[in-house]
């Protein structure tokens, strides 16, 4: 493993030998999903770079920032483990941004209209400014991000087709706990109590999965919501079932045969979200 601080030092190393190069941009607190998009990255590409950032232009809430897990050593431990091919990429602010901190604007297309743009302005331009930074600074051949954030992954795709770029875009399946929880460097932040009730999440993806086709998506919400309100320690936020493509929600009146789900509930302050494929 060899850790970069700067984006300088790191683009100096990097050479033919280092390609193709694969990217798995995080903020660290690394979980079982982040090590499968390691292991992916690595065996698709001759070496890997992993980004540890804290992006703050994408905190629209600034006690999410402040209490945003950090577990920097135990995170290069891990990695350290995993292969010697791995670069890191662990800079401050000042190399991402310079001396100001603020995030770009980007023709996102709509696709930050719904859901978590919604519910977190500005949060998906905080983020296309750091992954295009990424992206045109590293120019990796692949860059590696999870489906449990699949709002975001369609938008660093179009962003990353917008602008040109030259590196594509993989998106790879949620990884979950026994118990379906998606895992998430939130999950950390959970108590015993909250962690336990976590799992309703996926259990109100699987209740709209198992009725999809047989009744309206209106119907389906109808059933979410009476399960949320049957479980009240965990509240729900959002259910939308939408087209995987446009993120556009689907007709009500008609069962669901084509469909992503997604879902954000909170367990006290804490915020997480999921989807499921329903077809
Ligand atoms: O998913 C994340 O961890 C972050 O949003 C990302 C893609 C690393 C950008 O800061």
């Amino acid at each position: 493993m060899k850790v970069f601080k700067t984006s300088q030092s790191l683009a100096e190393y990097l050479s033919n030998e280092t390609r193709p190069l694969g990217m798995v941009p995080t903020m660290g607190a690394l979980h079982l999903g982040h090590l499968s998009l390691i292991e992916r990255a690595l065996q698709e590409n001759q070496s890997v770079l992993i980004s540890i950032f804290v992006n703050p232009t994408q905190f629209n809430d600034k006690n999410d920032l402040i209490n945003y897990p950090n577990s920097i050593d135990e995170d290069l431990l891990q990695i350290e483990k995993i292969s010697e091919k791995i670069l890191v990429y662990l800079p401050k602010a000042d190399d991402v941004y310079g001396n100001i901190v603020e995030a770009k604007s980007f023709d996102l297309a709509g696709l930050d209209q719904m859901m978590e743009g919604e519910k977190r302005s500005g949060h998906f331009q905080g983020v296309a400014t750091v992954v295009a930074h990424f992206l045109k600074t590293f120019s990796p051949d692949r860059a590696y991000f999870g489906e449990k954030d699949f709002q975001q992954l369609l938008i660093i795709d179009h962003i990353n087709r917008s602008l040109k770029l030259k590196t594509k875009i993989i998106g790879c399946p949620v990884v979950r706990e026994k118990d379906g929880l998606a895992m998430s460097s939130r999950n950390s932040l959970l108590t015993a109590d909250q962690r336990k009730q976590a799992s309703k999440l996926f259990e109100g993806l699987q209740i709209a999965k198992s009725n999809a086709k047989k009744v309206p998506y209106r119907s389906l919400k109808i059933m979410v919501n009476a399960f949320f309100e049957k479980h009240n320690k965990i509240t729900l936020d959002y259910f939308i079932i939408a087209d995987p493509n446009t993120l556009k929600e689907i007709d009500l009146e008609q069962p669901v045969h084509q469909g992503r789900a997604f879902i954000a509930a909170y367990l006290g302050k804490i915020r997480l979200i999921d989807n499921l494929d329903m077809s």
